[in-house]
């Protein structure tokens, strides 16, 4: 049985009065998770909506706890982590990874940022020891398969593209998933939002499909 981690980050919902306010992000995704779970009916199925509820920002009371041996740890400490702890629970829980996210200024959205802020932490996420010279960190957990949705209102973001250079969000993300424990890594991408027009319709044509086939796929995988 496989425990499916899922995540929206965007500040958008998935459905509002308006539709055409609705979470694009948050629609492909829920179309990935639709096909998980027709061929994984068993499957353990976990979901955070960070977009609308947030995870705190770190704090330098945040960082003292987290250095503090655990024996050390005052009632204080316990509680300031006990967030950092449910994350990091849930996420040594996941063999597949799925988080959407919108493109905000080039990058991930703050929820977002403050959720990996929280679920990385040493002796938990990653090791960090300078016997191993230059390169002291390394990830502790290891398996792991990610699937990042994101939605764009520009575009040619991806390899070869004219903004590739400016596309803050998938390569930020593919870095980080090292330290969640992912060795399987795949991005399902939608752009031109803000043009309405056929090439954006084109691409959240093709985002939906290929969340389903690649839902399909991973699913069949074992
Ligand atoms: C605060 C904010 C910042 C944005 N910054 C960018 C940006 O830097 N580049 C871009 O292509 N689109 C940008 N957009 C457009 C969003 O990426 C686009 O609307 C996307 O569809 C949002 O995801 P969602 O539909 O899942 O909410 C921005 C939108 C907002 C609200």
């Amino acid at each position: 049985m496989r425990t499916l981690l899922h995540i929206d980050a965007s500040v958008r919902k998935a459905t509002n009065p308006n539709p055409d306010h609705n979470s694009i992000s948050k629609r492909i995704a829920m179309q990935f998770v639709d096909k998980w779970k027709s061929a994984n009916s068993t499957d353990n199925y976990i979901y955070r909506d960070i977009g609308l509820n947030p995870p705190d920002f770190i704090d330098q009371d945040w960082i003292g706890a987290v250095f503090t041996p655990d024996d050390r740890k005052s009632f204080k400490q316990r509680e300031k982590l006990a967030l950092s702890d449910q994350l990091f629970s849930e996420l040594s829980q996941a063999d597949v990874i799925l988080i959407s996210s919108p493109m905000y200024n080039y990058g991930m959205p703050a929820p977002l940022k403050a959720w990996f802020d929280q679920v990385m932490r040493i002796n938990k996420t990653f090791s960090f020891d300078l016997a191993r010279g230059d390169h002291p960190i390394e990830p502790l957990l290891s398996g792991k398969t990610l699937i990042l949705v994101t939605s764009c209102g520009e575009f040619g973001f991806g390899p070869g593209g004219e903004r590739e250079h400016m596309n803050h969000l998938g390569p930020h993300i593919k870095t980080l998933g090292r330290y969640l424990g992912v060795e399987s890594f795949h991005e399902i991408t939608s752009e031109y939002q803000e043009f309405g027009d056929e090439r954006h319709r084109q691409s959240v044509a093709n985002a939906l499909k290929n969340a389903g086939l690649l839902a399909g796929e991973l699913a069949n995988q074992e």
